[in-house]
């Protein structure tokens, strides 16, 4: 059974979906982790992002695992340092790449093959799993997003500057040549603005049956 969560920055999908899966005693996956693990990567070895060809080839050389709802890279657990502002920054662009998200798809696809899991991202319920048994689309105002962000208290940026920043990264999310953010027609739509974790989380379950 594949649950996929789509959606903007800061609508709620990785605590979401991380609470589902563990509500249903299932795998949890963050599609974003990908990208952001291969722009470390890239950023580590002083690769310009620019340069798209060497940024795929050094793309096809890694060793990305995901275990334990953590990121590995080359062998690495990187989890708890994905979330910079300057890899916020780049793995948006790092993510326009269309050969970078078919070098992600496949491996989330292998990944996902034989398991039960909730697979969260931009593109999961369009691109990845278009035949997955329930989609649902988190949206949040600009404001609620930046909030979320300005609370993690990960972030240097001061609240004007994440929803400015927040802005940008949807910006370039919606118009992305390939793996855009769309609401897929068959998707449930929750708008997470003024809603509670727990209230996402049982409006979710609600639709779920197994
Ligand atoms: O969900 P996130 O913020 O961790 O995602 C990091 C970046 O990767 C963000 O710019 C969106 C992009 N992304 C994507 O293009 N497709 C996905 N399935 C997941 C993330």
């Amino acid at each position: 059974m594949i649950i996929a969560i789509d959606g903007p920055a800061g609508a709620g999908k990785s605590t979401i979906a991380k609470l589902i899966a563990e509500k249903l005693n299932i795998t949890f996956l963050n599609s974003g982790s990908f990208y952001r693990a291969i722009t470390l990567s890239l950023l580590r070895n002083n690769i310009p992002l620019t340069d798209t060809n060497a940024v795929i080839d050094h793309a096809e050389k890694l060793d990305l695992d995901y275990r334990n709802s953590r990121l590995f890279l080359n062998g690495e657990d990187v989890e708890d340092i994905l979330h910079s502002d300057a890899i916020d920054l780049n793995a948006s662009k790092v993510s326009c790449i269309v050969d970078v998200r078919h070098i992600v798809n496949k491996k989330i696809k292998m990944i996902t093959k034989k398991i039960s899991i909730v697979c969260e991202g931009r593109d999961m319920t369009t691109v990845v799993f278009p035949e997955a048994e329930y989609k649902f689309y988190l949206d949040a105002s600009i404001e609620a997003q930046a909030k979320r962000r300005f609370n993690q208290g990960v972030s240097n940026l001061s609240l004007e500057e994440i929803a400015e920043s927040i802005k940008k990264r949807d910006e370039i999310d919606k118009n992305k040549q390939e793996g855009s953010l769309k609401i897929a027609e068959d998707a449930h739509y929750i708008d997470t603005s003024d809603l509670t974790i727990e209230q996402v989380c049982a409006i979710i379950l609600d639709k779920i049956h197994i």
